[in-house]
């Protein structure tokens, strides 16, 4: 069994992406299913609050910190259960890191999760906010995820039908009422070295490099197109200090789809997304006057990407939010559409953000 404690004055700042935020009431690592399900007692036991962690690169922790116990599931390892000639079945543990993974199943010439290469964090949080990029979403890879319910200690184990997953969502995000750590995601790959070329700026590479889209070249293309836009979290870039998408993209019905054409001059982007429609948060963003890199003290806008907020090295947890909410009033006043918040925010009471229309 093992738990690695850092004390109380751990800085919640460091274990993000973006930078930003207070102190942790007690910090606790664990790398097995037991120390994970010990402390998880333990915290209740105490009435702590628990807050779980991965890669941390989707969180926006309050200057103030948090009061409660956050518990990081690092656990690591994976196993094979399934090999055929047409595929694979792989239990990932929580604490792998996500990258690593696909480059991994890249290597193995396993197809699936190509077009994800390059997003931050770790396996368990996958499934969460259903990660997707260039075409491919992870539910379209998952078997099953396995939790642990913080109220009932319990393990228990998800079919992908009953992750209830949909864009950037899943019942692990939307069911806030019974909390779970994912634990470890089994994965469903085939056998197959052919890449996803679906998207349009993937589609654009593949038409000017003349390659054939083998598993490799789909992933370098992705790293070089998310490199490109800032989009790899990289210490040494400027813009590297950030959550990622900071909103997601809004979903439109036939009239939101009207009412945008109606208040916009020119051709907003709008791609069918199942009966409805998703235009694209960054336009809408540029479109309300914000530039690339635009800035609200050391709160500021990637340079190569709208989407994106950044920490420009010294930023508080408020600049980043006061920048958000600056953001979602004025796209809100110009077209009556609602930029949702993309990233967990913790120790806010209540949510900083309008996660509803007023
Ligand atoms: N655009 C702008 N300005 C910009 C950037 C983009 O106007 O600065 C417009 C363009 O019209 C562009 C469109 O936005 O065609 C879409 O941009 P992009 O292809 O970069 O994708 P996105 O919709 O902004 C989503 C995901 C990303 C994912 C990319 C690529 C969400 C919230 N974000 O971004 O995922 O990497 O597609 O597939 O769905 C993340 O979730 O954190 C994330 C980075």
């Amino acid at each position: 069994m093992s738990t690695q404690t850092t004390g109380e004055s751990i800085s919640l700042a460091s274990l993000t992406s973006l930078g930003v935020g207070g102190h942790a009431g007690r910090f606790v690592c664990v790398t097995d299913r037991t120390s994970l399900q010990v402390e998880v007692r333990q915290a209740r036991a105490q009435n702590s609050r628990i807050y779980l962690l991965g890669g941390g690169s989707n969180l926006v922790v309050a200057d103030e910190g948090v009061n409660g116990t956050v518990v990081q599931v690092a656990i690591k390892g994976q196993t094979i259960l399934e090999e055929t000639a047409e595929g694979i079945r792989i239990r990932v543990n929580a604490g792998e890191v996500w990258d690593d993974f696909v480059a991994h199943a890249v290597n193995n010439q396993w197809a699936g999760v190509e077009c994800m290469s390059g997003i931050p964090g770790w396996v368990g949080a996958a499934p969460i906010q259903n990660i997707g990029a260039y075409g491919q979403e992870v539910a379209s890879v998952i078997e099953q995820v396995e939790v642990l319910d913080l109220n009932t200690g319990r393990f228990e184990n998800y079919s992908n039908s009953e992750c209830q997953f949909s864009y950037r969502s899943s019942a692990f995000k939307k069911n806030k009422a019974t909390p779970k750590a994912v634990v470890s995601v089994t994965f469903k790959l085939k056998k197959k070295n052919e890449g996803l070329v679906q998207y349009r700026d993937l589609q654009a590479d593949f038409a000017s490099s003349g390659q054939a889209p083998e598993l490799q070249h789909v992933r370098d293309a992705v790293l070089r197109i998310r490199g490109n836009k800032s989009m790899l979290l990289e210490d040494k870039d400027p813009n590297g200090q950030s959550a990622g998408s900071f909103f997601t993209n809004p979903i439109l019905d036939e009239e939101g789809r009207t009412q945008l054409l109606q208040k916009t001059e020119g051709a907003p982007p709008i791609y069918p997304y199942g009966d409805r429609y998703k235009t694209s948060a960054a336009w809408l963003i540029e479109q309300a006057g914000f530039e690339k890199g635009f800035a609200l003290g050391a709160a500021a806008l990637s340079s190569k990407h709208t989407l994106a907020i950044t920490n420009q090295g010294n930023a508080s947890s408020a600049e980043i939010v006061h920048l958000a909410k600056v953001i979602q009033a004025k796209v809100w006043d110009r077209w009556q559409i609602l930029l949702i918040p993309e990233p967990q925010f913790w120790g806010f009471d209540p949510h900083p953000l309008m996660e509803q229309a007023p």
